[in-house]
């Protein structure tokens, strides 16, 4: 009597344990970093790499695809109707709060110029679009 009752409370605790593993959101990341096309780069766009690089990809990731520190900026998010090239200048100058993800505040790169900026901003618009990522148009 007494150890079907346990029985019964080990597949009942093992069900919900699977249950929530399966339905658990998972962070988009580790699929998108596999499935990126790198396009031929611009002069323009390779300098913006360099910059990336330097400067964010220790967040965003290589190739823009996201780390467990910050999201992919290769994501429809990030189209140029939802998040203009100005969202880039303000992100790198002042940081942005966490509201998208569960990642956390960025902070600011103060230490990037606005050139290399508008470089990074050239090379990510280069990667979005190789992977069609376009303009749409921010309904929200
Ligand atoms: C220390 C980690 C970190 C670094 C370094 C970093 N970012 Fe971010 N960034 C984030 C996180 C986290 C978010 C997402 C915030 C959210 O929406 O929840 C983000 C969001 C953004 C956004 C979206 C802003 C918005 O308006 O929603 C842009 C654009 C961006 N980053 C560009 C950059 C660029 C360009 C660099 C390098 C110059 C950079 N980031 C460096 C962590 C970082």
């Amino acid at each position: 009597m007494k150890s079907n009752k346990n029985k019964i409370i080990i597949i009942v605790a093992a069900a919900a344990i699977g249950y929530f593993l399966f339905f658990m959101p998972s962070k988009p990341t580790s699929i998108q970093k596999a499935d990126i096309k790198i396009p031929k780069l611009s002069l323009t766009a390779k300098k913006g790499k360099l910059a990336f690089n330097k400067n964010c990809a220790s967040c965003h990731g290589e190739n823009a695809a996201g780390t467990d520190n910050g999201p992919p900026l290769v994501h429809n998010i990030y189209n140029p109707g939802h998040h203009a090239d100005m969202a880039f200048y303000r992100a790198a100058k002042m940081g942005t709060k966490q509201h998208h993800w569960t990642f956390g505040d960025m902070p600011s790169q103060n230490q990037v110029s606005k050139n290399d900026v508008t470089r990074i901003i050239k090379y990510i618009r280069e990667l979005q679009e190789a992977n069609g990522i376009v303009f749409k148009e921010h309904r929200m």
